[in-house]
């Protein structure tokens, strides 16, 4: 069975740039070993801030559970991420937990990195994987021509590699794992 990705677009703000980040990622995904990837946009779906369930939830678990392993588009918003990325998280449990995750972050000064930190905390709850690599953009405006094209692409593709490797390496680790002997946490 080949290996499933799933890319969530933290950001739902009007004019949000997430999307043009989200489409670079998914172009160096193509040249990765994943073979299924589902891009699960926030500003897509209805999840519901009171975590009582309903709207999207359902849907949006399933999807999390698909994957193998999971890459989080996110910007930084006063040195925190996205609430909506929180509602998510908080969304889902079981389904995070032995999965994997990976972060490519963007910003302003920060690229997005004191976001990153305070994700890995929360993740660490969650008993999920965080990746050591990681993608950030900084001052994220500048970095994209009007074709929606990285001006200076090297670094950043460099670092994608890197990343999609070690999500590949935990996402078939965990994965038979998984299958091996279910996580009681
Ligand atoms: C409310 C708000 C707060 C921000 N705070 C930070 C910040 O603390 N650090 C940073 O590097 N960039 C910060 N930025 C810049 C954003 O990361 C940048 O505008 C980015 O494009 C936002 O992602 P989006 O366009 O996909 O929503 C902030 C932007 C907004 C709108």
């Amino acid at each position: 069975m080949s290996l499933r990705l799933a890319v969530i677009v933290a950001s739902v703000r009007k004019d949000r740039i997430g999307p043009q980040v989200a489409g670079w990622f998914l172009d160096a995904v193509r040249q990765s070993e994943f073979g299924e990837v589902d891009v699960i946009d926030l500003a897509e779906l209805d999840l519901p801030i009171d975590l009582g369930g309903g709207g999207d939830t359902e849907l949006f678990t399933k999807r999390l559970d698909w994957a193998d392993a999971i890459a989080i588009v996110t910007p930084e918003y006063n040195r925190g991420y996205p609430g909506a990325l929180k509602t998510a998280i908080d969304t889902a449990k079981r389904e995070w937990r032995a999965t994997p995750v990976g972060f490519v972050s963007y910003g302003g000064l920060s690229g997005g990195l004191r976001a990153a930190e305070q994700l890995r905390s929360v993740f660490a709850e969650l008993h999920a994987v965080t990746m050591q690599a990681q993608v950030s953009l900084q001052y994220v405006w500048d970095q994209f021509d009007d074709e929606g094209t990285l001006r200076a692409p090297d670094r950043p593709a460099s670092a994608a590699a890197t990343l999609l490797r070690q999500l590949t390496w935990w996402g078939n680790a965990l994965r038979t794992a998984r299958a091996t002997t279910p996580y009681d946490g």
